[in-house]
């Protein structure tokens, strides 16, 4: 066995999260974050440094969360190695935006799956933002039979062990159904669940 310490210990699939706000000016910005999952039902949780971003939730209240695709890795990373401080990061990479319905934060067009938030809980000490998902808004091309088609959005995975981005597609079994052949067999049981 290799042992990897705790800064060199793997969790994977980390996403790739695209958080979009604005400032107290309307100026729009987008920023990379890769250390976040689901919390609860309609819950996100991400854990943040202080940045650009963390600045504009802070005065607004909302953010949008909207998933790199193999499509746009290019502009995904660079939204997570400059900061909006100086510059509208969104337009620099050429993308558009439009501000979401729901929530005061800006939904960027390019990405076909995003998550309108309001803020729930931004804990200063421990660098953790929740957010309350209010709505998501998807594309037509990456709906199947209503529903959201990850096959087709091909969101991508932050591969933290090579510093990759891995796309994640390829279906391999159902959820809640493919183990059942082995609870249901006569094998010996140690417990009663
Ligand atoms: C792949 C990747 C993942 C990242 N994940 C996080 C993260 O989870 N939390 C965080 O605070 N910063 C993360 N960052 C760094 C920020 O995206 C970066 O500091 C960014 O410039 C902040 O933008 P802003 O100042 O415009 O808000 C990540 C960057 C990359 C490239």
């Amino acid at each position: 066995m290799v042992e990897f310490d705790s800064q060199n210990s793997i969790i994977c699939p980390l996403g790739v999260f695209v958080i979009g706000t604005y400032d107290e000016s309307g100026v729009p910005n987008a920023m990379t974050a890769a250390w976040g999952s689901q919390s609860d039902f309609g819950e996100i949780s991400i854990s943040l440094s202080k940045h650009k971003t963390t600045e504009n939730f802070e005065k607004t209240g909302a953010f949008t969360v909207a998933f790199a695709t193999a499509d746009t890795v290019k502009e995904s990373d660079y939204f997570g190695i400059e900061s909006g401080k100086n510059i509208n990061k969104i337009e620099k990479a050429g993308f558009h935006y439009r501000k979401s319905d729901k929530v005061n934060a800006p939904i960027i067009l390019e990405y076909p799956l995003t998550l309108e938030c309001k803020v729930r809980n931004w804990n200063t000490e421990t660098g953790i933002l929740t957010g309350e998902i209010v709505s998501s808004v998807a594309s037509e091309s990456i709906i199947t039979d209503g529903k959201v088609d990850l096959g087709k959005l091909r969101p991508i995975m932050y591969d933290s062990s090579m510093h990759l981005y891995r796309v994640i597609g390829e279906a391999v079994g159902h959820a809640y159904s493919e183990g059942i052949s082995i609870k249901n067999s006569g094998a010996a049981q140690k417990w009663d669940n």
